[in-house]
């Protein structure tokens, strides 16, 4: 069966921008304990595949230090203006950022090739990884966290059950599979590493259950939603109206707000290993 065309279902709209970086305080601690686990740390090069708005840039910068380096690399010049930005502000002079396709790039060997939630949208993602695994100098790690949206299923994302919740991942699961991204690339990473010609991955699974917090998960998986309209109308996929995913985003508050009630934002897989 042929893979569908690929199209990048999020888009860079300025309110996805703003969804990245609101998504990236989801993650942000994962990510960090990711990078400490694979040796990321003071004066090493790193390379950010897929960086969009930078989050994933600016916490290895943070890392490395002002005597490492790190590299973000994007299709995106409007993500990439935004990243730029933001690590100005943060006075990191030693995060810059490149436009480029992943598979088209050609850089310096890194101690640290990296990546958040971009696997998921390649064509191939192995032969993305083999490529972007290159870039790491002999000894030099691949660390990767990509979400499972399949283990979203009931019983699962939320509890007392929501079925505005359910109603809105019956809408997003099939947007992104039609743009040809991966809802299941989180337990297809070690498969991934092992294509790609790397060694066995250390991997963890990570939850991200809100409850007081709820509705910052709520709003960040219905502006998720929200971001995939354009492509979604694009492709003839079927997507709710701007009311619609308002009123889904409505009630799934009143749902988060029962007593003890959680909501399960998508469940990440981390990998990483050492190039041999
Ligand atoms: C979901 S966003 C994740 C951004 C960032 N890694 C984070 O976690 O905040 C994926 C980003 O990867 C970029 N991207 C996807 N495929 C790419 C490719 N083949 N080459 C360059 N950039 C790509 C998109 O433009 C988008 O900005």
């Amino acid at each position: 069966m042929s893979q569908p065309t690929p199209s990048y279902v999020l888009g860079h709209d300025p309110e996805e921008l703003a969804r990245l970086e609101r998504q990236a305080a989801i993650y942000d601690a994962a990510t960090r304990r990711l990078f400490l686990a694979a040796g990321i740390g003071a004066g090493q090069h790193v390379l950010d595949l897929g960086c969009g708005a930078g989050d994933v840039s600016l916490l290895a910068g943070e890392l490395v230090g002002s005597a490492g380096a790190v590299i973000g690399v994007d299709r995106s010049a409007a993500a990439l203006a935004t990243a730029r930005r933001r690590a100005e502000a943060r006075g990191l002079s030693q995060v810059r950022f490149v436009e480029g396709e992943l598979e088209a790039l050609s850089l310096e060997p890194v101690d640290a090739v990296v990546g958040r939630f971009v696997l998921m949208h390649q064509p191939d993602p192995a032969r993305a990884l083999t490529h972007a695994a290159a870039h790491a100098r002999p000894g030099g790690v691949v660390a990767v966290m990509e979400s499972h949206l399949t283990a979203l299923g009931p019983g699962w994302h939320s509890w007392p059950h929501s079925p505005a919740y359910q109603r809105l991942l019956d809408w997003m699961l099939p947007i992104i599979s039609a743009a040809g991204g991966r809802i299941d690339m989180g337990l297809q990473l070690r498969r991934t590493f092992l294509a790609a010609g790397l060694p066995e991955p250390v991997l963890e699974v990570h939850a991200t259950p809100a409850g007081a917090d709820a509705p910052a998960m709520v709003r960040y998986m219905a502006d998720s939603l929200r971001s995939m309209r354009p492509t979604a109308e694009r492709l003839g996929a079927p997507c709710p109206s701007g009311d619609g995913i308002d009123a889904l985003e409505h009630d799934m508050l009143e749902e988060a707000a029962r007593p003890g009630a959680i909501i399960n934002g998508p469940v990440v897989v981390t990998a990483w290993a050492r190039r041999p």
